[in-house]
């Protein structure tokens, strides 16, 4: 293991930056840098490099890493706004990433499950592909049984961004993309840029803005899975997660909301004090696979930013602590998984191997007028953050 100094700058000398190094625990072998991103091995200094990824769509895709002084890295590149690799510490010294990524571009082309991914126009389903608005009944692709599913065939997750890094204090990426009017059936030109930024105290805060020329729905969130044990080997069935919400939206066979908000008490959707996830997931309703695959009704106050929820894994020590301004949280516990996609190293991601937590307004919101409104009209600033901060309990 390589210990460096570190110059960042604002000249400040670093020591102590952790690479990748597997120390013989069951949840921390030197193959779990497989869960995302062997690269971790590298060693860079503090700030943001850009390095070639190849090309798709006859654009450059670019990776970039940002790296804090303490050493923590997250891996994004502008194909899809996606995050391929987060590498943080863990409580034995050992550090690997805690989202399931890949090394290469090529391994992203093919239709995956928005593995880190930006999700957009719109996240989460839209029943049956349809809406109205303004009177106008607009059709979109239904690309997961008969409903739409995050943005379309070719979503904001499978665009090449225009990417600005930024080598500030606190490293940070801001892509651009522009979706034209009629993409995937969404009405208006909605100019997008979504930022990430590393900060010091390992928090990757994203921040997501929008304006359009026509009024659309524009729900815009990021499509992380999170294994905070680092290997893919485990599932995520042994985590603790806390959600701060004392309702949720109760869905019909193809996981669209009923349009009730639901109690969760005395359910196993009540994560208002911590649970462990495999501890009720076997009864949780709903159809084949099972699993969790909601959103919650966050309890605070949408557009200040709280912290809404919290997952902790005993053997890495790490926790993951989601703070945002959205009103809702899909918890998906990774049902369909099924191994038949493999780690850059070959390791199944089997069901259950990772889970997201995704920050957004509620499923099916355009056909929901009791749910918080998606419309963004021309004139409208779209502006919502989240924020992901790793924290390590010894
Ligand atoms: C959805 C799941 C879906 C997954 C991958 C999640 O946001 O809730 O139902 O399988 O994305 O597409």
């Amino acid at each position: 293991m390589k210990k460096i100094v570190v110059n960042s700058a604002l000249g400040i000398l670093m020591a102590g930056v952790f690479t990748s190094c597997g120390n013989g625990n069951n949840n921390e072998s030197s193959d779990s840098k497989e869960a995302s991103d062997s690269s971790a091995t590298k060693v860079s200094t503090a700030g943001i490099q850009q390095s070639d990824w190849g090309e798709t769509d006859g654009k450059k895709v670019f990776l970039y890493t940002l790296t804090n002084k303490k050493g923590v890295q997250v891996k994004i590149t502008n194909y899809g706004g996606t995050v391929t690799s987060f590498v943080t510490p863990t409580k034995s010294g050992a550090s690997t990433s805690i989202v399931v990524g890949f090394e290469d571009l090529s391994a992203y082309l093919p239709r995956l499950p928005y593995f880190g991914a930006t999700v957009g126009r719109y996240g989460n389903r839209i029943a049956k592909g349809k809406f109205t608005l303004d009177g106008k009944t607009y059709k979109l692709a239904t690309n997961n049984g008969p409903n739409a599913l995050h943005g379309g065939l070719k979503g904001f997750d499978k665009v090449v961004w225009d990417a600005a890094p930024l080598d500030n204090a606190n490293p940070s990426l801001t892509l651009h993309y522009v979706s034209k009017d009629g993409e995937e059936g969404y009405p208006g030109n909605l100019k997008v840029s979504v930022s990430f930024t590393l900060s010091d105290d390992d928090e990757l805060t994203i921040d997501y803005n929008a304006e359009t020329d026509k009024a659309t729905p524009v729900n815009l969130t990021n499509h992380s899975y999170w294994n905070l044990t680092g290997d893919l080997k485990n599932t995520i069935l042994n985590h603790t997660l806390k959600i701060d919400a004392d309702k949720y939206t109760p869905v019909d066979t193809t996981l669209i909301p009923t349009g009730e908000l639901a109690p969760v008490k005395g359910t196993p959707f009540d994560f208002t004090e911590p649970h462990v996830i495999g501890e009720r997931i076997s009864s949780v309703p709903g159809a084949a696979p099972g699993g969790y695959d909601h959103n919650w009704v966050l309890n605070h106050k949408m557009g200040t930013m709280d912290k809404v929820a919290e997952l902790s894994e005993p053997t890495t020590g790490r926790k993951l602590e989601v703070y945002t301004t959205e009103p809702g949280l899909q918890f998906y516990s990774g049902n369909f998984l099924d191994g038949t996609i493999k780690t850059s190293l070959g390791t199944p991601i089997q069901k259950h191997a990772a889970l997201c937590l995704e920050t957004q307004h509620f499923p099916d919101s355009p056909n929901r007028p009791n749910f918080p409104s998606t419309i963004l009209k021309p004139g409208e600033k779209y502006h919502t953050t989240t924020k992901y901060k790793v924290t390590l309990e010894k």
